[in-house]
């Protein structure tokens, strides 16, 4: 699969014409291009243009080095490259959204079937001129068709490099069209794997710029989110290479039909996957619009329980579960038994504290009627219950607890203790640390305590600080271990 940026460069006022500056290489010879988009002047931030002029240099230099590995010389290969880099244009014609503003299309297989075809200069060229061929019909601008032309012969010629690196050869001319497949399954898989990375690194970079999000998240968002599809991409593109070989253009022809299912295929799966992501936000805006005074508290664990969960070393999966979790870990407080206690200001009598308690308990409930979430009922229900026991809503104690919710504990309290509340002020990072070490082994979980209270982890819980006080003590200790060792 193949992205595409849909959002580039941002809109602002004519004023910001005067930071339209020579320092920036890509400012300064879009400007002297005179490409300043629209009337009014739309301009992209510093780094991003850098980063697009970084992209278009490394397109430069990779397609150069295939150029010259092939002394430029042009093989009666080429018509393939071109008609099978044309049938590429179709699937770049009906794109589909894909998570974070990028677009994605299955141009992949007939791009990648090209490589295998004519692993030559002669393809990059071909890929190049179908982008660009696509951007003008499409009328994209002059920015946005830069980026793609040159992340696209990146891409390609990367995948060329590979692909010859590891022994590959153009699939014509092969007599046995599976003996071929077995003899250069490396050259094959390198020449997937250099086009996705070089591809998805390139679009992925720039979404990150442009939205000031980690590049990791992007990655998991937009690549590992469609690795599986990518990898069939790979085989079915082996196959169109080989029907080309057998039936020539009519037979490859053929084949842009079921490009079109794999297209619909890739853009309702997305679409499942975007509609899970918005009824997340959904149920996440009621609970805070039931409970004023914790604005922002699920968002806030979420990201905590992230931090956390990566320290532990978790899978990505394991690590997107329990931040789903930690997101819906109050969701039970929309039930109108707790609208009253929410509401009152001031300490909680016994009999408020004991319904409040429930609230775990109806979290697990709403969270259980969704299929797709089945896997963090137990964590959002056993959120509030102790290392020791001594937590509610069953009592369950030491490694009985869900992982994601022992997780999940540690979040709560890093934001119930550092925001403010009706009965006392926020707490500072020193108190909040203070707190853990005391309940360690208690309240919670101390494999896990360690590590929080550990200089790698707490430097991102409080990136504000620096992780300054987890800094101090390991200056004062002369083996960097985590705090909890020491107690
Ligand atoms: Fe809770």
């Amino acid at each position: 699969m193949t992205v595409r940026m849909r959002h580039l460069y941002r809109e602002v006022t004519p004023n910001a014409r005067d930071a339209f500056t020579a320092d920036c290489l890509c400012c300064w010879w879009l400007y002297q291009l005179g490409l300043r988009m629209r009337t009014g002047v739309l301009l992209m931030q510093r780094h991003l243009h850098n980063y697009v002029a970084l992209i278009t240099l490394a397109a430069a230099a990779s397609a150069t080095a295939v150029f010259v590995l092939a002394s430029g010389k042009v093989t009666p290969n080429y018509s393939a490259a071109f008609f099978l880099a044309a049938l590429g244009v179709l699937p770049e014609l009906v794109t589909y959204k894909m998570a974070r503003g990028a677009t994605g299309s299955v141009a992949i297989i007939p791009f990648l079937a090209a490589v295998l075809v004519a692993p030559e200069w002669t393809t990059v060229a071909a890929v190049s001129a179908a982008i660009t061929a696509v951007s003008i019909v499409r009328r994209r601008d002059a920015v946005k068709t830069v980026f793609n032309t040159a992340q696209a012969t990146l891409s390609v010629s990367v995948g060329v490099l590979a692909y010859r690196a590891a022994g590959g050869v153009s699939v014509i001319g092969s007599a046995d069209l599976a003996s071929f497949a077995a003899t250069h399954v490396v050259a094959v898989l390198a020449l997937l794997f250099a086009f996705v990375i070089a591809n998805s690194a390139s679009v992925n970079g720039v979404i990150a710029i442009t939205e000031g999000t980690n590049f990791w998240v992007v990655v998991r968002d937009n690549t590992l989110a469609t690795a599986v599809y990518t990898i069939c991409s790979g085989a079915i593109a082996y196959g169109l290479a080989a029907v080309f070989v057998r039936w020539g253009m009519v037979g490859a022809g053929m084949m842009a039909l079921p490009f079109i299912a794999v297209r619909q295929f890739y853009a309702t799966s997305l679409q499942l996957q975007q509609t899970n992501r918005e009824l997340l936000e959904l149920m996440v805006k009621a609970i805070e619009a039931r409970d004023p005074y914790t604005s922002g508290h699920s968002r806030r664990v979420a990201d905590s329980a992230t931090i956390i969960a990566r320290g532990l070393g978790l899978s990505s999966r394991q690590v997107d579960r329990v931040r789903i979790a930690a997101l819906l870990h109050d969701l039970g407080k929309i039930d109108e038994i707790y609208a009253p206690i929410l509401r009152k200001e001031g300490r909680l009598t016994a009999e408020e504290w004991k319904i409040m308690k429930t609230h775990p308990i109806k979290s697990a409930e709403l969270v259980a009627t969704l299929s797709d979430l089945k896997d963090v009922v137990k964590p959002v229900r056993h959120h509030h219950e102790h290392w020791d026991g001594k937590g509610y809503p069953d009592g369950l104690a030491g490694e009985d607890i869900p992982l994601g919710a022992r997780i999940i504990t540690f979040a709560d309290t890093i934001d119930a203790l550092t925001t403010d509340r009706p009965y006392r002020r926020a707490l500072g990072e020193v108190e909040v640390r203070a707190e853990f070490v005391k309940h360690c082994g208690t309240q919670f979980d101390p494999t896990i305590c360690g590590h929080v209270l550990s200089p790698a982890v707490w430097s991102e819980l409080f990136p504000g600080t620096g992780g300054a006080v987890a800094q101090r003590e390991v200056t004062r200790t002369p083996q960097s271990r985590p705090a909890i060792a020491a107690m």
